[in-house]
């Protein structure tokens, strides 16, 4: 199956920047994921694939030399220019994760965050980034986890098993755009089957409910977040999951 140009969004209709609002919380969980994931670690060259308007590119840079965003879409990285501004050691390129303009084995770090749902079947794409990450490099995935507690209890209740293939969560059926979520053992084994092994998971946004949101302060929600990242990671609780993985060197 030939695979389209991922440029959804240059829709001019989809504010990216401003889905964030409101959503201050799962940001900052996702902060919290990175820095517990790359603390102690210092990279030449981090790349931000399918990175938007650089939403997560600040904190990156704290743990890179040079960290650039690779993104599909021109209207993302057009965001990205007022959006990085003041930000030195950050720059830009035009791709996407089936085609990325890097030599082998030269990116010390990859980072894929909210990006695979667009992408049913990611083969491709993490053959790609394992030819551009050193040996021994790292990649940093955050994806929306299907085998969520809330959809195992759900499933269960029907006597039913997660599936093991991403399912379709499209709300709007007419619309050609893929959103997906996977199930995390799949994508476990796809980046394996690249040469990546996981050595370590983390379950993100454990307390993303709207009610939890209107009630408590995003300080008590967030402290609660770090206690549970580690012990539910196990279980994939959480509807995101992390996982830091390392190229067979
Ligand atoms: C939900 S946004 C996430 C952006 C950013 N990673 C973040 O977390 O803020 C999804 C991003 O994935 C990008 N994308 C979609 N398909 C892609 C592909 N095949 N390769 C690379 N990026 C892709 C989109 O252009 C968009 O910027």
């Amino acid at each position: 199956m030939t695979k389209k140009t991922a440029d959804q969004y240059n829709d001019p209709s989809h504010n990216y920047l401003k889905y964030w609002d409101g959503r201050e919380y799962e940001h900052a969980a996702e902060e919290v994921a990175i820095r517990r994931m790359l603390k102690g670690k210092h990279f030449n060259k981090i790349v931000d694939v399918g990175g938007g308007y650089g939403r997560i590119c600040p904190v990156l840079k704290e743990y890179a030399d040079q960290v650039t965003l690779a993104e599909p879409s021109q209207q993302q990285l057009d965001i990205a220019k007022d959006f990085l501004k003041d930000k030195k050691g950050i720059d830009m390129v035009l791709a996407q994760a089936d085609a990325l303009p890097f030599k082998d084995a030269s990116i010390d770090l990859i980072t894929v965050v909210r990006v695979i749902h667009h992408i049913p079947d990611p083969t491709e794409e993490f053959a790609e980034i394992a030819r551009v990450l050193k040996p021994g490099g790292y990649l940093f995935i955050e994806f929306a986890n299907y085998a969520n507690f809330k959809n195992r209890i759900k499933y269960a209740s029907k006597l039913k098993r997660i599936p093991r293939e991403p399912v379709d969560i499209r709300k709007d059926m007419t619309s050609n755009i893929p959103f997906v979520n996977h199930n995390p053992h799949t994508v476990r084994k796809q980046l394996a089957h690249s040469g990546m092994q996981v050595e370590r998971i983390l379950s993100v946004s454990n307390l993303r409910s709207p009610s939890l949101k209107k009630f408590l302060p995003k300080s008590a929600l967030l402290t609660v977040e770090k206690a549970m990242q580690i012990p539910l990671a196990r279980t994939f609780f959480g509807p995101s999951t992390v996982y830091l993985l390392k190229k067979r060197g």
